[in-house]
């Protein structure tokens, strides 16, 4: 964790809660998060609450993140929504979710233009990236981090680094009830994998500067020893970011720990 700049929790709801359930679970939040100089807190609801929460949240404490959104900004897509549609509403948009590229096919071109189209419209794309656990077995972990973050970034320019987000998260990690987690060494590992990439594509400054999370099964009890790796700024919580005492926990163990860097 880097102590200059801020530390990141996402919470990602996926398609779980409708609006009046997304409204009280904020509500709970809102009652057990403080405003954070040094945390930010970013929620991922579904499109459909996403309106409704933009005008009850506390802005001090919450930013809006959308789960996917459109490349192109207006058109006959039916059924979609545009970037250029969420820029006034979110802050972030997760990009390239393995949940997208598995149920969706979203290809590796799609995920190039839905990073490009964010970031043309004022919304930071936080990427996710990470291999299968059929990859990772056939070693090629690498490989795959390597194509996703290169492709993703393609159209970026350095100046438009600074809003990217990018999060490592192994699939084989994502929603396990049945313990297998990711070690630190292996995160730490394919973190520092990925800032290299960066480094290679926009120099040294760039990949130090780039924030990148963690994402994988997080929760109350381990987000400690992710946060604690070197190179990662923040974490991507799934499951446990639907429960107020476990997502309101994660934001305090985030606070904690940047009280005692
Ligand atoms: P999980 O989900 O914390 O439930 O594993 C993480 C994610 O998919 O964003």
């Amino acid at each position: 964790m880097n102590s200059d700049r801020k530390t990141l929790i996402v919470g990602n709801w996926k398609m779980h809660l409708n609006v009046h359930q997304s409204s009280l679970l904020v509500h709970r939040l809102n009652e057990r998060v403080k405003v954070h100089r040094d945390v930010e807190v970013v929620l991922a609801p579904s499109m459909l609450a996403m309106q409704p929460l933009s005008l009850e949240i506390d802005h001090r404490k919450f930013r809006l993140c959308a789960q996917d959104a459109y490349p192109k900004d207006e058109g006959g897509y039916t059924g979609e929504v545009s970037f250029a549609m969420l820029g006034d509403i979110v802050r972030y948009c997760i990009v390239g979710h393995s949940a997208r590229r598995i149920y969706f096919n979203e290809t590796l071109e799609t995920i190039r233009d839905k990073v490009q189209a964010a970031v043309r419209n004022g919304i930071s794309p936080i990427i996710c990236i990470g291999e299968t656990k059929q990859e990772r077995d056939a070693g090629e972990s690498r490989q795959v981090i390597h194509d996703q973050l290169t492709t993703a970034l393609m159209n970026i320019t350095s100046r438009e680094l600074d809003s990217i987000v990018l999060v490592y998260e192994p699939t084989w990690a994502i929603s396990t009830f049945d313990g297998i987690i990711a070690k630190p060494d292996d995160v730490q590992k394919a973190i520092a994998y990925m800032r290299m990439q960066v480094r290679e594509l926009y120099g040294e400054k760039a990949a130090e500067r780039i924030y990148v999370l963690y994402g994988g099964s997080v929760n109350e009890h381990d987000v400690r020893s992710y946060l604690n790796i070197p190179g990662v700024d923040g974490a991507l919580i799934g499951a446990a970011s639907l429960n107020y005492h476990q997502f309101a926990a994660i934001v305090d163990a985030a606070y904690r720990l940047r009280l005692e860097v």
